[in-house]
């Protein structure tokens, strides 16, 4: 598809999924049929991992049953069917971020495995000592540890944007971070634990303009808002699939191509190469040059799955249909006196991480998953964050097309309830 013809094929679906939507969507998701303690599911974390619709489920058993081999080796039936559908799904991932070309999209085993190639390829490549790498204050581990790895490595800086007490970015200083010995830029669309969709567009037209590239991680914005690579103009794009309602072990990194070519492979194995001797391996084109090994074929083909599935709910309209949950969701539990959101940037994904006075994230979970309702509790892999705010821990519901506002009246009810516990 065209890039004009997506954009307009978006502003056509830019209505939100009603609740009856919601509700019948969720007719597609067999684990959120079980009762938890004698209590429906209430799964309200999304954010580490999101639920399968059984056309996933079902891809993976047909793709098990009926065409298991290994790809782009054999001239057997069974090898070229399982080559064919893992190819197309890198075509499904392609039109889904809106990319140029299939050789722009590399399957990795999930975001932190695209950040991890960059860093050790191009890191390694154009990192030099003296030099930086600019990630922000709001950044997940796996966006923070593989550029410490190559600064330390290498000698360089790892430089840190600030963000303000609402958990945005602090533009100005990001401006004055960006110097000659800047090398690149890498930084979160949409925050884990504060639910801040950051202004990427802006920041890669800031960096760009030293000519600086850019990553964008992606992981949490993929699964819940229309993602355009050409339009943002990122230089590299990192998601997962398994945030994505596909399966775990796979996901994509996006990198322009003139980039992805001029880079050394990250690993070595079968596959990724034209030929080899003793003496000398020629590499193998893109994307394949980055993809060692056998990779995670069933994975890819779910993948492909889960992206026609959210394509036909429409990624405008669970973006929509989640704002307004996160709207509710929001209105509810401020409700509670003692809650307190960390989190209150003026654009933000479907995600509330809070703390409430005189009960660790912990013992609250402890006490909404005895009513059936699913949270994540702890530090959600940004303990930097945690350290910003000043706090060991928030407690974070993080929505998904499939919940509801009685969900969430649910949840204000548990928390009410371990208020009561722990008073
Ligand atoms: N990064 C995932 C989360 O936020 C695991 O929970």
């Amino acid at each position: 598809m065209t890039r004009a013809k997506s954009v307009a094929n978006r502003s056509a679906t830019a209505d939100s999924l009603s609740e009856a939507d919601a509700l019948r969507l969720r007719e597609d998701f067999p684990i959120l049929k079980q009762l938890i303690h004698g209590k429906p599911l209430v799964y309200l974390d999304n954010a580490a991992t999101s639920q399968k619709p059984q056309a996933v489920l079902d891809t993976l058993t047909r793709y098990y049953t009926t065409e298991n081999s290994n790809i782009h080796r054999g001239v057997h039936t069974l090898s070229a069917l399982a080559t064919v559908d893992y190819e197309a799904s890198r075509t499904k991932v392609r039109r889904f971020l809106n990319a140029a070309d299939d050789r722009e999209i590399v399957f990795v085993r999930g975001a932190t495995e695209a950040i991890n190639l960059v860093a050790n390829s191009y890191g390694r490549q154009h990192v030099h000592e003296g030099d930086e790498v600019i990630i922000s204050a709001m950044e997940h581990h796996s966006n923070i540890v593989p550029w410490q790895m190559l600064c330390q490595e290498r000698g360089a800086r790892l430089r840190i944007i600030p963000i303000n007490d609402d958990g945005e970015l602090l533009l100005d200083e990001f401006e004055k971070l960006l110097g000659p010995r800047t090398k690149l830029v890498s930084i979160v669309h949409l925050s884990n634990s504060l639910g801040t969709i950051n202004p990427v567009e802006q920041v890669i037209a800031m960096a760009h303009s030293r000519g600086v590239p850019v990553l964008v991680d992606g992981a949490q914005s993929t699964p819940h808002m229309p993602v355009d690579v050409q339009r943002m103009g990122c230089d590299f794009f990192a998601f997962s699939g398994h945030k994505l309602y596909g399966p775990t072990g796979i996901g994509a990194l996006y990198g322009k191509a003139e980039l992805l070519e001029s880079m050394p492979p990250y690993q070595g194995g079968g596959d990724m190469i034209k030929s080899v001797t003793f003496e000398q391996t020629v590499y193998n084109t893109l994307p394949y040059k980055f993809e060692a090994g056998t990779p995670n074929i069933a994975g890819a083909i779910g993948l492909g799955a889960a992206i026609d599935y959210v394509t036909a709910v429409g990624m405008d309209r669970i973006a929509a249909y989640e704002q307004e949950l996160l709207a509710y969701g929001t209105q509810r539990v401020s409700s509670i006196e003692s809650l307190r959101i960390i989190g209150t940037a003026r654009q933000k994904g479907g995600v509330i991480s809070f703390v409430v006075k005189g009960i660790h994230a912990h013992d609250l979970g402890t006490v909404l998953d005895t009513e059936g309702i699913a949270i994540r509790t702890g530090h959600h892999c940004t303990q930097p964050v945690m350290q910003r705010f000043g706090i060991p821990a928030t407690a974070r519901a993080s929505f998904a097309f499939y919940n509801t506002k009685q969900e969430i009246d649910a949840l204000v009810r548990g928390i009410d309830k371990a208020i009561e516990v722990f008073s």
